[in-house]
């Protein structure tokens, strides 16, 4: 839902300028990354999705169990009981156990076996995938999962390298998902990095968005000069250059600079909350330097860029509270900002079938 903001007033002076409405959305039916695998071992854990607590563990056959991080019983959390030995997790309060289907298998002091049914704690689907936890959005008693988590395409693909990093950005999952997929600020936020400063080349964006993503290609883009694609192809080449929004999270770049260097990043982003999102970036690359001398430059660097952009969404959050709302304004050089936030409505509201769309944008690098 997006949600109004009080503080508008029709007496004019600057009072006036505090109100809007905040790009927060709540998506059910779809798969979002929890933690990490090798986060979750004997002790329960407990993760945020949409600002609702869950807490995860691993079952006696080392299945994943997500339940609401409430004890149907008396509310107490569960992630703060333990996994017993029998794979249940134990409330820390009465002792009760519950399967990772959220059954009540064991009642201390209650003759015989309770009613798993009536005394369920909610749990959701899971999936362990490529090394991460998926959740998926809506209660399993809601019935099976209408689609899978999403794919890495490249990872442990022969010739591949994968780089996996975690961040958290104080953003709507709308501005940190635009964020990840913006042209015109990586030449100025990050200059040096990704671009210098405009070379004054003028090249096209074709934008198509189809039911479940957006997806934009740079035409007549140079290899840019900033250090990471120097690093990528020192001879330079032919760039090839596609931003791709995925429903429901997934921010993917994708660069090929002549014929053997391609580049896939991946960022997966979690809603923690209406404003704080998870970021797990996938970053799979082949490049004709060799990978060992590549690889150590790679987090370090995507690190600074991330620093650069969550101290950006920071304060764009941060202003956004001050003024109530936010009152955003858009050329056409924002490319894909509002395909993204249509897809994201349109998942809100469960709607399967978006309008298709295409459209050709200018601009210079
Ligand atoms: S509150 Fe959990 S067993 Fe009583
Ligand atoms: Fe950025």
């Amino acid at each position: 839902m997006e949600t109004e903001v009080e503080g508008g007033s029709s007496s004019g002076g600057l009072v006036q300028l505090r109100k809007g409405r905040a790009s927060v959305v709540n998506l059910p039916d779809q798969w979002f990354i929890l933690c990490l695998s090798s986060e979750l071992r004997k002790k329960p854990i407990v993760r945020e999705l949409f600002g609702t607590k869950l807490v995860l563990f691993r079952d006696g056959a080392g299945k994943v169990g997500a339940l609401l991080d409430r004890c149907p019983h008396r509310n107490v959390p569960l992630s703060e009981g333990a996994v017993h030995k029998d794979g249940t997790l134990q409330c820390p309060y009465h002792g009760w156990r519950f399967d990772a289907g959220g059954a009540c298998r064991f009642i201390p002091s209650l003759p015989g076996e309770p009613d798993g049914k009536a005394r369920r704690a909610l749990a959701f689907p899971t999936r362990e995938q490529d090394g991460f936890v998926w959740v998926y959005s809506t209660p399993a008693e809601k019935g099976e999962p209408s689609s899978a988590p999403h794919v890495f395409a490249y990872k442990d693909k022969p010739g591949y390298s994968t780089v996996t990093q975690v961040v958290e950005a104080k953003g709507t999952l709308y501005s940190t998902i635009e964020n990840a997929l913006d042209v015109p600020h990586t030449a100025f936020l990050h200059r040096g990095l990704f671009r210098s400063e405009s070379r004054g080349i003028s090249i096209t964006a074709k934008v198509h968005r189809t039911k479940d993503r957006v997806e934009a290609e740079y035409v007549g883009e140079p290899r840019p000069p900033g250090a990471i694609a120097r690093i990528l192809s020192p001879s330079g080449g032919i760039v090839t250059h596609f931003d791709r929004f995925i429903l429901p999270s997934v921010a993917q770049v994708e660069y090929r600079i002549g014929t053997e260097n391609h580049i896939l990043v991946d960022s997966v982003m979690t809603p923690v909350s209406d404003y704080v999102t998870r970021i797990y970036a996938v970053v799979t690359f082949r490049a004709r330097v060799p990978h060992w001398a590549i690889q150590p430059f790679i987090k370090p660097l995507a690190l600074k860029v991330f620093q650069q952009d969550a101290v950006i969404l920071e304060k764009q959050t941060e202003t956004i509270h001050r003024f109530g709302g936010e009152q955003f304004v858009s050329t056409e050089i924002d490319v894909l900002g509002r395909h993204i936030w249509r897809l994201l409505r349109a998942a809100e509201r469960g709607e399967k079938h978006g309008a298709e769309e295409t459209d050709e944008v200018s601009l210079v690098v």
